[in-house]
């Protein structure tokens, strides 16, 4: 069967490119589906550090083609920053290797000034979004009146709309105090960006489909992560997509009778940018420890906004939810050499909720801040795991603790990452 999904299964950031980049070589299309440049991932190559926001990480494998897909949210002038600097280190791009989809949604200036005025509005209830236009552009499209990249075929109308969706956000944006969006200029930059992406736009639900009944290999890169999505993470401090196996079906315009592998990667502990509840938060030195101090590009500092990371133990019952929610097979498992060093680690096993202990995540946010964790606590390691690649020459503690995730979660751990470069990957058979 030729689709494998590579989808967050906790907040984000959890390390995806890491998985996609070990499967990538042999994949004939590496394709995105949902959220725009709010993603970040950093892929280590040798001494070159690739920071990609809006493009696949199988852009860097030269055989691939490039998928942006329907669900996604695209700032066209973020996505040519974006082609031009990885141009520059070499990378061939090209409309055969890239495809952007006609379907997918743009992000405006005005959505931008929109996420910032909505913010700011919202006070100390803040939902800490990456200041993107994700959300503003994703209500645009459910409410009807988005812009979607193949108007950028038609210059003129393209112009247009983005004339009368900038003058309308600015009667709104003025009322919040934030800065008002230049016309001209803004409009002028997106029509020069729509003349350059034109060769891109392309029907990729025909590309994908002409390939998959090929039998072509599609791996499919998730963005965020499965406790952000908009229906299944912790509302409203989510992102405004699907983020989650149902999503990448509908955010690329396949059938579910292709996928028969969906990789879930959670790092070895857990993190979360922005509000919202993180039941195994720590505030000590632990999460310091985990955080790093963001003298390397990864310690836990946002790669798209910078911000610190709020850090905790690894939650086994968030990880179960993601399991089931996205129906995963198997799980990557990153960052494990961080845990080198501690005399105990600790992960969620159930919570305690209200005096009763409840093993699925419950619904409401104010349920869940009421969470308290029930930890078990499991043997740390001393050893530094970071050089090693083959999985029985992990510390034995180490082996047990990535086993007993496995246990906990009910689906096998098959990758397992302990350091930034490519090749320090383990393959557990
Ligand atoms: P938005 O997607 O910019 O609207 O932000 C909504 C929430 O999702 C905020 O808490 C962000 O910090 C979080 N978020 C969005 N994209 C990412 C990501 O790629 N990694 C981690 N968190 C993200």
């Amino acid at each position: 069967m030729p689709v494998t999904m590579v989808l967050g299964a906790q907040w984000g950031d959890e390390g995806k490119g890491r998985a996609v980049d070990a499967l990538a070589s042999k994949a004939d299309i590496v394709a995105r589906f949902a959220g725009g440049d709010n993603a970040g991932h950093t892929v280590n190559v040798g001494s070159e550090i690739f920071k990609l926001h809006l493009l696949p990480s199988g852009i860097l494998h030269n055989q691939a083609i490039c998928v942006l897909g329907n669900g996604m949210v695209i700032n066209p002038i973020k996505l040519l920053e974006e082609i031009d600097n990885i141009r520059a280190l070499g990378v061939e791009i090209t409309p055969e290797r890239l495809a952007i989809s006609t379907r997918a949604h743009i992000i405006s200036p005005a959505h931008i000034g929109l996420d910032t005025a909505k913010e700011k509005a919202r006070g100390d209830k803040a939902l800490g979004t990456t200041l993107r236009g994700i959300g503003p552009t994703y209500l645009d499209k459910t409410g009807r009146k988005g812009i979607r990249t193949a108007e950028m075929l038609d210059i003129e109308k393209f112009a247009e709309l983005l004339q009368e969706t900038i003058a309308s956000a600015n009667e709104v944006i003025i009322e919040h105090g934030v800065e008002l969006i230049d016309v001209e200029k803004n409009v002028q930059a997106y029509v020069d960006a729509a003349e350059r992406l034109r060769p891109f736009i392309q029907d990729t639900m025909i590309i994908l489909n002409e390939r998959l009944e090929k039998d072509k290999f599609v791996l499919i890169e998730g963005a965020q992560g499965t406790l952000l999505d908009v229906d299944h993470g912790s509302y409203p401090y989510v992102t405004s997509s699907s983020t989650t196996s149902g999503g990448a079906l509908a955010g690329l315009g396949i059938g579910p009778k292709y996928v028969d592998r969906v990789i879930g990667v959670a790092k070895a502990f857990c993190t979360r940018v922005g509000a919202g509840p993180l039941p195994t938060e720590l505030n000590d030195e632990i999460a310091e420890r985990l955080r790093g101090t963001g003298e390397n590009f990864w310690d836990e500092f946002g790669t798209t906004t910078g911000r610190p990371r709020r850090c905790g133990w690894l939650d086994a019952v968030m990880l179960r939810y993601a399991v089931r929610l996205n129906g995963l097979t198997e799980l990557t498992v990153t960052k494990l050499d961080i845990l080198s060093g501690f005399d105990e680690l600790k992960i969620a096993v159930g919570y305690t909720l209200d005096g009763k202990r409840i093993d699925t995540p419950p619904t409401t946010n104010d349920e869940l801040e009421r969470c308290l964790p029930i930890y078990e606590t499991l043997a740390g390691w001393q050893e530094d795991v970071s050089q090693i690649t083959v999985y029985d020459d992990l510390p034995q503690s180490a082996r047990d603790y990535v086993n007993r995730i496995a246990e906990l979660a009910h689906v096998p751990v098959k990758m397992i990452s302990v350091g930034p470069e490519r090749d320090q990957l383990i393959h557990v058979e």
